[in-house]
C-alpha cells in the first residue's frame, strides 16, 4: 500500500505575511492525517524560512520548487541542495512543466538536479508530462518514457520513498482542464511499468501522483484510481480552505 503524498506548490506567490496567514490558516483547519498521507508545503524561497516557523514540529513537511546540482561555488542566482536542507526543506520540486518550458531546463539539467538532491539527503518531486502538442500527435507516452528515463539514468536510489514522479500535462496546468481520471492512471500506469524497468520490485513503492487542475470537485476521483498515488497542487493550493479540503478528501479517498 502506497501511502499517498499531497504537495501544495505555490509558485511565485505569496509575500512573508502572506505565506504566514496562508499556513497558520492551512495548519488550523487540516487535522494531523501522518498515518495516512504525506503532506509537504512548497513556497518560494523567500519565505521558507516563514512557513518553516509554521510547520516545524508539525506533520507538514516542508519543499522548495527547484535547486542546482552543485553544493557551494559562483553560480550567481542558484540555490544548492544543502542550502535547502539548511533551510529546514525535506521535498524539493526538480523539472516543472514552467522550469522546462519557461526557463529552458533540459532532462539532462533535471537528472543532475535529481542526483545532487538525493545525494544531499533531500526527497525529490519528478515532473513529467506532455504539451498540447504532443499529445494531439499522439507522441505523449514518447515523450514521458523519455523524460523519466533520462531523469533517472544512472542513480541510486536507497529508498522508493524518497522519489516521488508528478504527471502533469502541461495542457492540464492552470487551466481549469484537468485530465481525466481515465487518462491520467493511464499514463501514469505507464510511468510506473518504465519506473519498473529502471528499479526493478521497488517501483512498486514509489509514488506516483497527479498534477493540473487539481481541485476539491476532482480529487476524489483522481486518487481513486490504481496509479495515482497523491497530487501536485498548484492554483487551489493558494487557498487554506481549499487546501484542507483536498488534503481530507484525498487522503479519505485512498483509505477506502
Ligand atoms: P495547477 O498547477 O494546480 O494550478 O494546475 C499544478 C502544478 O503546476 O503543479
Amino acid at each position: 500500500m502506497r501511502k499517498p503524498l499531497i504537495a501544495a506548490n505555490w509558485k511565485m506567490n505569496m509575500l512573508r505575511w502572506e505565506a504566514q496567514e496562508l499556513a497558520r490558516s492551512f495548519l488550523e483547519k487540516v487535522p494531523d492525517l501522518t498515518a495516512y498521507s504525506d503532506v509537504v508545503l512548497i513556497p518560494p524561497f523567500t519565505v521558507l524560512d516563514v512557513v518553516r516557523g509554521v510547520v516545524d514540529g508539525t506533520h507538514v513537511k516542508l519543499g522548495a520548487q527547484n535547486v542546482f546540482w552543485e553544493e557551494r561555488g559562483a553560480f550567481t542566482g542558484e540555490i544548492s541542495p544543502g542550502m535547502l536542507r539548511d533551510a529546514g526543506c525535506e521535498w524539493v520540486i526538480v523539472g516543472h512543466s514552467e522550469r522546462r518550458h519557461v526557463l529552458g531546463e533540459t532532462d539532462e539539467m533535471v537528472n543532475k538536479k535529481i542526483k545532487a538532491s538525493l545525494d544531499s539527503g533531500l526527497n525529490v518531486i519528478l515532473c513529467v508530462g506532455e504539451t498540447l502538442e504532443e499529445r494531439e500527435s499522439g507522441k505523449h507516452l514518447k515523450r514521458i518514457t523519455g523524460q523519466v528515463e533520462i531523469a533517472l539514468s544512472q542513480l541510486e536510489l536507497d529508498s522508493p520513498h524518497r522519489l516521488v514522479i508528478a504527471y502533469e500535462p502541461v495542457w492540464a496546468i492552470g487551466t481549469g482542464k484537468n485530465a481525466t481520471p481515465d487518462e491520467a492512471d493511464y499514463v501514469q500506469g505507464t510511468i510506473r511499468e518504465i519506473t519498473g524497468n529502471i528499479f526493478g520490485d521497488m517501483a512498486e513503492e514509489v509514488r506516483i501522483v497527479y498534477g493540473g487542475s487539481v481541485t476539491e470537485e476532482n480529487i476524489q476521483e483522481l486518487i481513486g484510481e490504481p496509479n495515482i498515488d497523491g497530487a501536485l497542487v498548484g492554483g487551489a493550493s493558494l487557498q487554506a480552505e481549499s487546501l484542507a479540503k483536498i488534503v481530507q478528501m484525498g487522503t479519505e479517498a485512498s483509505v477506502v
